[in-house]
Formats: structure tokens, C-alpha cells, sequence
């Protein structure tokens, strides 16, 4: 019953967080397209302003018309009403990506997080560290920017993504690698929130506030604003990828899937700067063209190099919490395997979870598509791994790949495994 109210709260909550997130990220790039492409406002003959409260302009056809936009100094006196504000879609994309992390990783205890070939730690352990990821991984961003060496951007920057792909290799080393795409692009994406609750709209209050109070316009609140507007601009694409790699098993399952994460993060931001840049930089195609093939080479490099050819030591753990007596080799291979070969992806609680969970499956009995019954013994397994579409599991669709060109040993670690999942 709980596993069946966490789907239904997870289907509701990404649908909210797909729509919000669009309308956010919309602005996000429109906003700062509009800035990069504003005209400098006409002068006189004497090189004044014609219009001193002009700060640039920009003619933009759509829906059957010119949207004729300025961008203004804005007059104490003259403030205009309505005037818009845009938080929300960021509000919402955040309450309810908290919604969906609870519903998708948190509630069943925080073990969809974990990857049992790592590490022992308890279900409630990995929630402490996603959670604890969040909130300090904003403090060390925020505390960063805020520290003198934010007047060094490029400095600042390197430092920043030195700290991110750090946060991923420490994740890693708990987390299956769904999880450690999904923390970071979590952290990410809160980081983007929290910078619109606590930078962005707190100085354009303070700036209101000093216009109501009959102060002129002041540039120093909007330039506050600006740069972490600006880090929000350049994080979006990272955190789309994020966001979206539980449809990326390739990627997320890679032995080298923190490396992979690090020339994604990089490639994506260099992109987003070469499409910023392209009114003024006429090599900005083939500089981010160039940056992507590279990024494909260097991925695909690390997709075919071998990783540890020792299995890492296993601790599995019963359904207790006790770590099992004596676990059997084979499982432990399988386990492996489990992962190495995609399994997981679709068999781990989660949001594309396409199959059935394994877990307890060994010595029930399973209900077919067709109606008929049959045993889960030891050869329902190999046939299922084998040949899935021979006994289709009723309610799932025929989606499973046949896994035919596994050794017959590496079946047999799976089937050991499996038999494990009590
Ligand atoms: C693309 C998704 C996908 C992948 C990858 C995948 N499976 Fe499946 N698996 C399914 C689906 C869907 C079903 C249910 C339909 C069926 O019976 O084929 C299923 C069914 C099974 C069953 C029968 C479950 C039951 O409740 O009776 C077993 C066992 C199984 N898979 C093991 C594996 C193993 C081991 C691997 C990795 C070698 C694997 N699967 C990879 C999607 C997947």
C-alpha cells in the first residue's frame, strides 16, 4: 500500500516538476538571451544619451506582432503596476523535486539509493548523506562566492566544479550510479532555488524597498543578482542531463560514471557559454562542435576501458539489516553483474523501473501474462534471463532484453544472486 501511494505521489510530483521546471528554465534562457541581445540605447550628436533612463532595447516578432521591449533605470516615482516578478516556477520546481526525491528514493527506507557491492550502510544512513549533501554542499557554495576569491570567477568557478565532481566521487562510493547523477543533480538544482530565495529575489525586494523609500535606482542590488542569475543560466543544462540520466543507464552504470559526470558538467557549460557568445565570436559553432566530439571521444574511451578487474568485496546485508552469514561468492559476482550489465535499471525501485522487483522473488510462485502459474525455482530464473519473453510476468510489458550472450557462469552468478535477494 505504501510502496502503491509513493508511485501515485511520484507520478504527481514529476509532472508538476517537469512543468515548472520547463517555465523556470524558459525564462531562465529568454532572460538571458534578451540581456545578451539588447541594443545600446541611441545617443546625440554631443554622445549624452538621448533617453538617460534607457538602458538598451530590442524588437522581437511573435504571435503576430512586434513585442517592442526596453530595458529601463527604474524611477521612484513612476513604478509601474503591475509589475512582474518570477519565483514561483522556481519554488515549484524545487517543493516538488523534494516531493518526488521522498517518493522515489527516501521512502522505502533510502535503500534505492544505495549500491550493496559498495558498502554496508543502512538505507537511513544514505538519506542522512543525500540530505546532508544538499544542504552543505549549499553552504560551501554560497560561503564561496560570498569569500573574497568570488571577485576571481575563473578561480572561483574551477574551485566550484573541483568541489561538485569531488561531491560525486565521494556519493560514489555508496550510491549506485543513478543515485550519485540524481544527488548531484539534486544539489544542483537546489543550489539554482536557493540562489533565486536567498540572492536573486531578496535584492530585488532590498531594491524596491530603497525605490519605495524615494532613493534613486541603485545598480548594486541588480549586479548582486545578476551573477548568481548568471550561475543559474550556466547550471541548467548540467542539471537537465542530471535530471533526465535515470533514462541513461549507459551513462549512470558506467565503471566510470564520475569521470563521465565531470565531461558532461563541463561540455554541457561550455556549450551554454559558445551560444551565449555567438553574437560577437564567429567561432562559437565549431568551438562548441569541437568540445562536443571531444567530450564523445573521451567518453567513449572511458566507456571501453576495463575497470577493477578484482569485484570490489561484497557485504550484503539480509532483509534484517544484519549483514548475511557467509555470503556465497557466486552472489557476490552477481551482484556485480547485477549492475555492470544493466539489470538494475530496470529490476531497482525507482523511476524507471520497468520490471519486477527480485527481491523475495526465489520459491514463490509467479503469475504469468497468459494466466498460468509457475514456480520461481532456479531454471524459471535462467530461462527468464535467458529467454524473457518465454514466461512473461503478468502486469509488466516484454521489455527485458534476452541476455543470451552471458557465460554460463556469469548466468549462474545471477541466478546465485537473485536466489540471495531474500
Ligand atoms: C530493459 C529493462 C530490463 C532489463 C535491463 C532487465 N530486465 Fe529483467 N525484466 C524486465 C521486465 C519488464 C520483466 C517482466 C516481464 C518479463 O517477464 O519479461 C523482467 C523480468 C525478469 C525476471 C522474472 C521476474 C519475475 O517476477 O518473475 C527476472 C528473474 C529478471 N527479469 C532478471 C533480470 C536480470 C538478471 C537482468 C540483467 C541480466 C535483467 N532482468 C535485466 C525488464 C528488464
Amino acid at each position: 500500500m505504501e510502496a502503491e501511494i509513493a508511485g501515485w505521489l511520484a507520478v504527481a510530483a514529476r509532472f508538476v516538476h517537469v512543468v515548472a521546471a520547463i517555465m523556470w528554465i524558459g525564462n531562465s534562457l529568454l532572460f538571458t538571451w534578451m540581456e545578451l541581445n539588447l541594443l545600446p540605447p541611441a545617443k546625440k550628436a554631443d554622445g549624452t544619451p538621448k533617453d538617460d533612463q534607457l538602458l538598451g532595447y530590442l524588437d522581437m516578432l511573435h504571435g503576430g506582432g512586434v513585442f517592442h521591449l526596453q530595458k529601463r533605470v527604474l524611477d521612484p516615482k513612476a513604478i509601474p503596476v503591475p509589475l512582474h516578478w518570477f519565483m514561483w516556477q522556481s519554488y515549484t520546481t524545487w517543493i516538488s523535486g523534494v516531493v518526488l526525491l521522498v517518493a522515489v528514493f527516501y521512502i522505502n527506507g533510502g535503500t534505492a539509493l544505495l549500491d550493496a557491492t559498495k558498502t554496508a550502510l543502512p538505507g537511513s544512513g544514505a538519506i542522512a548523506l543525500s540530505i546532508g549533501g544538499i544542504v552543505f554542499g549549499w553552504c560551501a557554495y554560497d560561503a564561496l562566492w560570498r569569500s573574497p576569491l568570488g571577485h576571481f570567477p575563473r578561480a572561483a568557478l574551477g574551485v566550484s566544479f573541483a568541489l561538485l565532481i569531488g561531491a560525486a566521487w565521494f556519493f560514489d562510493q555508496f550510491f549506485n550510479g543513478r543515485a550519485v547523477y540524481l544527488q548531484i543533480g539534486a544539489m544542483m538544482g537546489s543550489f539554482m532555488s536557493a540562489n533565486v530565495f536567498f540572492h536573486i529575489i531578496r535584492n530585488q525586494k532590498k531594491f524596491m524597498a530603497s525605490l519605495e523609500s524615494g532613493a534613486a535606482h541603485d545598480p548594486k542590488y541588480g549586479k548582486a543578482a545578476k551573477t548568481r542569475s548568471l550561475h543559474n543560466h550556466y547550471m541548467t543544462f548540467p542539471v537537465l542531463f542530471l535530471m533526465l540520466s535515470a533514462h541513461f543507464p549507459q551513462v549512470t552504470s558506467a565503471e566510470w560514471s564520475v569521470p563521465i559526470l565531470a565531461v558532461i558538467v563541463a561540455t554541457l557549460m561550455w556549450g551554454k557559454h559558445m551560444m551565449n557568445t555567438r553574437g560577437h565570436n564567429p567561432n562559437w559553432l565549431v568551438s562548441m562542435l569541437g568540445a562536443l566530439v571531444l567530450a564523445g571521444i573521451a567518453i567513449g574511451w572511458m566507456l571501453v576501458l576495463p575497470g577493477d578487474a578484482e569485484p570490489a568485496p561484497v557485504r550484503l546485508e539480509g532483509k534484517t539489516g544484519e549483514p548475511a552469514v557467509a555470503v556465497d561468492p557466486l552472489a557476490k559476482a552477481g551482484a556485480k553483474l547485477f549492475i555492470s550489465q544493466t539489470c538494475a535499471t530496470c529490476h531497482q525501485a525507482g523511476s524507471s523501473q520497468l520490471g519486477p522487483s527480485l527481491n523475495g522473488l526465489y520459491g514463490t510462485t509467479v503469475l504469468l501474462a497468459d494466466g498460468t502459474r509457475t514456480q520461481a525455482n532456479e531454471s524459471y530464473l535462467r530461462e527468464s534471463i535467458l529467454q524473457p519473453q518465454a514466461k512473461l510476468v503478468k502486469g509488466y510489458p516484454a521489455a527485458m532484453p534476452s541476455f543470451a550472450h552471458l557465460k554460463p557462469e556469469q548466468v549462474d552468478e545471477l541466478v546465485a544472486y537473485i536466489k540471495s535477494l531474500q
